[in-house]
């Protein structure tokens, strides 16, 4: 029998709690289905009250697929590289995700999805904003979704992460750049999505330099409108399992000089694609 589950979403386009399921344990392949399934629905899911061992952590992420490796954070877990440890305090000069992103978009073949398990939490803020990249496709006007069907946008690596992390060693590093469809068919769901982001995203290829800073600047403020959104407050234990494919996220740093601690698992995506 599978084990099961509830879910109760968060806002009507973005975001769900599950009830009822310990993620340290194995899930069986009926659970491990139905919460990729309530994934990519919901664009992330909340989990209260979690324990994880770096190596349950890990295993829940290989559960959804190979696990991806970070290319510049400097924080990464003694013996375990896949993890990395998100962190900031009075000695912090940024924090991992302080604008809109889907992660390391930049990659040929982006992240799937992102798993953190909240720590340690300052006393009030340190909260993660989450926005569903299907409301906002499905809230552009039917001739602008027709312009954008088909165009491609340059996600830059290097623009983003050269000099960005203390400890980053980057003598010899060369940082992804790749060029992904402004719209995507999200491979579980078959829906669209919007996926060019504030952080990552420099031009759209097909039109002219000005032409491009206009749309896109655009786009980057209509998929930030808060209809799109929710806003999850972490409290130690929480876990966040967010589709990079169909959401992009926001870590706000409004708790400095206060102390937040998680770890994170990147699971490894595919090429994205349009199908129209
Ligand atoms: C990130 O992984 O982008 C950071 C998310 C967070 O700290 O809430």
């Amino acid at each position: 029998m599978s084990q099961g589950f509830e879910l109760k979403k968060v806002t009507p386009h973005c975001g769900a709690e599950v009830l009822g399921i310990d993620l340290s344990q194995p899930l069986d392949a009926g659970a491990a289905a139905a919460l990729q399934s309530a994934l990519a629905q919901n664009c992330v899911l909340f989990f209260r009250n979690q324990k994880m061992s770096p190596e349950q952590h890990k295993a829940l992420g290989r559960r959804f697929g190979e696990l991806h490796l970070h290319p510049a954070w400097p924080r990464l877990v003694e013996g375990h590289p896949e993890i990395m440890e998100i962190y900031a305090d009075d000695k912090s000069k940024r924090v991992a995700g302080e604008d809109w992103h889907s992660d390391v978009s930049c990659d040929p073949e982006p992240p799937l999805g992102t798993i953190l398990h909240m720590h340690e939490v300052p006393p009030v803020g340190g909260d993660t904003l989450f926005a569903s990249m299907y409301a906002a496709w499905d809230a552009l006007s039917a001739p602008m979704q027709r312009f954008l069907e088909g165009m491609s946008a340059i996600h830059d690596g290097e623009y983003v992460y050269r000099g960005r992390y203390e400890g980053a060693l980057e003598e010899g590093k060369v940082y992804p750049k790749s060029e992904h469809p402004v719209v995507r068919t999200h491979p579980v769901s078959g829906r669209k999505a919007l996926f060019v982001n504030r952080t990552f995203t420099t031009r759209i290829v097909q039109l002219a330099r000005h032409e491009s800073d206009a749309v896109l600047g655009m786009l980057l403020e209509h998929l930030e409108r808060p209809e799109f959104q929710c806003r999850f407050q972490w409290q130690p234990g929480s876990v966040a399992f967010w589709d990079n494919r169909c959401a992009q996220h926001h870590a706000m740093w409004d708790y400095y000089p206060n102390r937040r601690r998680g770890l994170r698992v990147t699971i490894r995506g595919d090429r994205p694609y349009f199908r129209p």
